[in-house]
């Protein structure tokens, strides 16, 4: 892996204060793409990782919302960009969130920190901004203390076009979406999306007017409270974010440990944590093997097994049964694709190889994935995705995400998590 490669890759992206997805498609600073560039520009510049970090907080809500994109400068033709969202705030940014694993990279960078009193000084200032967006979370997404938390929009998935939430989207109705996209079939002239990349690589039309529709009903409700919750047409306790979310609870509650702070309620959240956990643990399915999400409007399952009932491992919530169980799923569909780990199940009908979330490879799902199977002592299957990883990388480049089959880079070039990833995967060693 050409480290020197990576490090480019992130200096293009580099706009100063955040470090952008890739240039052109994605020109603005994304919440959890941010949080892994730190981990990438910790091995380069651990001020600058820091500094990825604090410009997501600056952006934060006074509810201890963080949103999922921060406008930090106009670029025009971005859609849906900041008139869309309606915010009047400074800097402008979404309405919604994405999944929360900031609090999981600043232990990291902390623990991990060459300069220590750098590290403590910065993690010191972020703690009280993550207790807020942990605590937010919690009470305007899980109203009902079910210890699950509710996602609004497929975008906070941060796996927008997975095929879990087809069920669950085709409830939104999509007439809306005429005000800012006019009448169905002009949509080529907003979409950005599709200029860059091939139709056959994202959302449907028909999706993406769904997507626009349920952000102006999450707007006319004020986006960050409980009444939007209630209202959202759109309703599902994500296995992958609430596994997330976990996980960042126990790196939060570990961190305020280290550097001796009592952050106001941090005893009740425990509690929280471990109602959380038995709460993701009711999203088992022995039948599939792994975790699922569940619609919380209808109560039900959904059925369909994707790498997000994967992230439980990440977050060691799995016994070791089921760990095991979990690790014989991940080998079987290992046996059916060139390159682990697919975002769907190969086997299923709902598989796309090259389809946005529908199966294609993520390296920064990878790399979450093979820290998993590693903390739960499968070193071997860690090492396979991790390999994996790298060949996809040197085959086709620092790609948005792969063909599982054919290793072809899909989507965008010069990808930041991709190249961030590729160098915390190669710090220790060169390979
Ligand atoms: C897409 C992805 C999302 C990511 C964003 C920017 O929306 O689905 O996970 O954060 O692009 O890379």
């Amino acid at each position: 892996m050409d480290r020197e490669a990576a490090r480019r890759v992130l200096e293009a992206n580099d706009r100063g204060s955040f470090t952008v997805p890739a240039d052109g498609l994605y020109p603005y600073q994304w919440l959890w793409d941010s949080a892994f560039a730190a981990l990438g520009w910790a091995c380069v510049d651990e001020v600058r990782a820091w500094q990825e970090l604090r410009s997501l907080v600056a952006a934060q809500w006074p509810s201890g919302m963080l949103p999922h994109i921060v406008f930090h400068r106009p670029e025009p033709g971005y859609f849906p960009g900041p008139k869309v969202w309606g915010v009047a705030r400074s800097p402008a940014s979404t309405g919604i969130t994405q999944p929360p694993v900031v609090a999981t990279v600043a232990r990291r960078l902390w623990e991990r920190a060459r300069d220590r009193r750098l590290a403590d000084r910065e993690a010191s200032e972020l703690l009280p901004h993550l207790v807020a967006y942990h605590r937010w979370l919690r009470r305007v997404r899980d109203p009902d203390d079910t210890g699950l938390v509710a996602i609004l929009h497929p975008w906070e998935s941060g796996m927008d076009n997975s095929p879990a939430w087809d069920e669950a989207l085709s409830r939104v109705p999509d007439e809306r979406a005429a005000d800012v996209m006019g009448p169905a079939g002009q949509e080529g002239r907003v979409r950005r999306d599709v200029l860059h990349v091939e139709p056959d690589q994202r959302p449907s039309d028909l999706e993406y007017r769904r997507y626009v529709a349920l952000v102006l009903t999450l707007r006319d409700h004020g986006y960050d409270s409980v009444r939007a919750t209630a209202a959202s047409p759109f309703r599902v306790a994500d296995v992958g974010f609430n596994a997330l979310l976990y996980r960042a609870d126990l790196d939060l509650l570990g961190l305020a440990q280290a550097l001796g702070r009592q952050e106001g309620d941090l005893e009740a959240m425990w509690e929280q944590v471990e109602a959380s956990r038995r709460a993701i643990e009711g999203l088992w399915s022995e039948q599939a093997g792994l975790y699922l999400s569940r619609d919380l409007r209808t109560g039900r399952t959904i059925p369909l097994a994707t790498s997000a009932g994967l992230l439980p491992l990440f977050a060691g919530i799995p016994s070791p049964q089921r760990a095991a169980r979990m690790v014989a799923t991940l080998e079987g569909w290992g046996e059916r694709v060139r390159y682990l780990v697919p975002s769907a199940d190969p086997a299923g009908p709902i598989f796309e190889p090259r389809r946005y979330w529908r199966g294609p490879v993520w390296i920064h799902v990878n790399w979450m994935v093979a820290a998993g199977l590693q903390s739960y002592g499968y070193d071997q299957l860690a090492e396979r995705v991790r390999r994996d990883s790298l060949a996809l990388i040197e085959r086709s480049g620092f790609r948005e995400y792969y063909d599982p089959l054919t290793g072809e880079g899909l989507g965008a070039r010069a990808f930041t998590w991709s190249a961030a990833l590729a160098l915390d995967w190669t710090a220790a060693s060169d390979v």
